[in-house]
């Protein structure tokens, strides 16, 4: 028996343990959107860091800056003359959301037909446990093919903000061949997928005040100008008529689309029906044409606007008011060429600019993290493509994302451009960031068999 054949036998022995240690690690809720220090990020990455050691792997370190939700790092560099990959996955996670809309709580993971419920369970401590178990699998029989070294990010849902210096700190230790992010996506179930781009995106947060404190609608309303009214004409000047952003000087540089992207696109397998189910669309509910693209093309390649938060007054215990203020949450995810900066504050300035009756407005950039996109050509790629495929039975395809890692660009150029290989378990029933987010065990168990021979075939790389 080869070793990677060993490895493989080892971890289908292993997989009720894997399970078990992710359940235990979705327990906790390491929700990053609640600011350091926090106790919760603390357990989550003490867990992660004893599970490396477990697993094996050396010099494990709960690495932590100031102010910072803890990274977590662990190595293994003993096989000699052979690449270095760089691992990451991140064990923060997003907030729960509404309560009474989870079919099981958030936080006490449970099994139901096939699929593991809980906050995080996809997105993304799948993400690590994959790799821990791969890496164990091969570390219990003899040892990796490969050098690994294994960042757990603790800050991703909130933007990895202190990605730079945690860089800056810690570049020494990170250098590697090549970069495997398992946070993407999968086209489907069971259809191993290759990311190719991701958008960036840019928060922005609005704030329009007219009066100091509410009012009677019926003693004030007419002439006193309504912030809510206000903040309806503002954002909706922010897409046109097909739901494209039109935001004054904003789009210019947005690249065209390359032709090998678009052939790329195009060869995907869609359907109308089965996206319009798998997105849970409401009938007599139109997909908007955008600026006429495919649905790939406007989720992929092209920038789209989210209101993701929107709040004046609760219905509950409404009265006749004028209310003095109201609020939002812009999202633009951005693609090539596009400067999130730029972005932030085009908005900040059309927003002004739309503003009626010179209510006060209040423009807050909220953070914003670059779009990424690579050529997927080479060896690195071509190992992937191998080892997804005999870990899924099926070729695998590639995807670009629409959604955001803001780690991999300025990682993947602080490491002087290596391949960064995108892969990952989210298939279109996850819920990912909703209620009831869930793993598909079947893929889970596929992933983990694909990362067992993803190192194998990276250890042949080219030096
Ligand atoms: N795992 C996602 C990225 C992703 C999104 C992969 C969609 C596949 C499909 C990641 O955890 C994420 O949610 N990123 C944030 C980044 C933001 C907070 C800067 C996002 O996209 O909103
Ligand atoms: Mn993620
Ligand atoms: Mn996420």
């Amino acid at each position: 028996m080869s070793t990677a054949e060993k490895a493989l036998a080892f971890a289908a022995k292993q997989l009720p343990e894997t399970i078990a240690s992710l359940k235990e690690f979705a327990r906790i809720p390491g929700v990053s959107a609640n600011p350091a220090p926090n106790a919760e990020l603390a357990k989550s990455a003490k867990h992660c860091a004893e599970w490396m050691t477990r697993v094996g792997l050396e010099r494990v370190e709960v690495l932590e800056l100031p102010g910072v939700h803890p990274y977590v790092y662990g190595e293994w560099l003993h096989a000699k003359d052979a690449p270095t990959i760089l691992l990451y996955a991140h064990h923060d996670v997003q907030p729960p959301g509404r309560p009474e809309f989870w079919k099981s709580p958030p936080f006490e993971p449970e099994e139901r037909d096939g699929r593991l419920y809980g906050r995080g369970v996809v997105d993304d401590k799948a993400g690590a446990a994959i790799h821990l178990a791969a890496i164990e699998a091969y570390l219990k029989n003899g040892g990796l093919p490969v050098n690994v070294k294994l960042v757990i990010d603790g800050e991703e849902e909130i933007g990895s903000e202190n990605l730079g210096d945690f860089l800056a700190h810690y570049r020494e230790r990170l250098s590697a061949d090549v970069i495997v992010l398992t946070d993407t996506a999968n086209l489907s179930a069971g259809l191993p997928s290759i990311t190719y781009a991701l958008r960036g995106i840019t928060v922005v947060q609005l704030e329009v005040k007219s009066i100091d404190h509410p009012l009677h609608s019926g003693m004030w309303g007419g002439p006193v100008p309504d912030p809510v009214m206000a903040i309806c004409k503002m954002l909706a000047s922010l897409t046109d008529e097909n739901g494209s952003v039109s935001i004054d000087g904003v789009g210019d540089d947005i690249a065209p689309m390359d032709p090998v992207v678009q052939q790329r696109l195009a060869a995907l397998p869609y359907d109308e029906a089965v996206f319009r189910e798998e997105a849970g669309l409401l009938e007599g509910v139109e997909l908007c044409k955008g600026n006429g693209g495919s649905p790939y093309e406007l989720m992929w390649h092209r920038p789209s606007l989210s209101i993701s938060a929107l709040e004046a007054a609760p219905i509950k215990g409404a009265s006749n008011q004028i209310v003095d203020s109201a609020r939002a949450r812009i999202g633009v995810r951005t693609v090539p060429n596009m400067d999130g900066m730029a972005v932030a504050e085009a908005l900040s300035a059309h927003l002004k600019k739309r503003a009626p009756w010179g209510v006060q407005v209040t423009t807050t950039i909220g953070g914003a993290g670059n779009w990424w996109l690579t050529d997927p050509k080479g060896p690195a790629f071509e190992a992937a493509e191998r080892a997804l495929a005999k870990g899924f039975g099926r070729q695998p395809v590639y995807i670009g994302c629409g959604g955001s890692i803001p780690f991999v660009e300025p990682f993947a150029r602080v490491l002087g451009g290596v391949p960064a290989l995108l892969i990952g378990l989210e298939d279109p029933l996850c819920n990912a960031h909703s209620e009831n987010e869930s793993l598909l065990i079947a893929d889970f168990v596929k992933a983990i068999e694909s990362a067992i021979h993803l190192y194998e075939e990276l250890a042949q790389l080219p030096r």
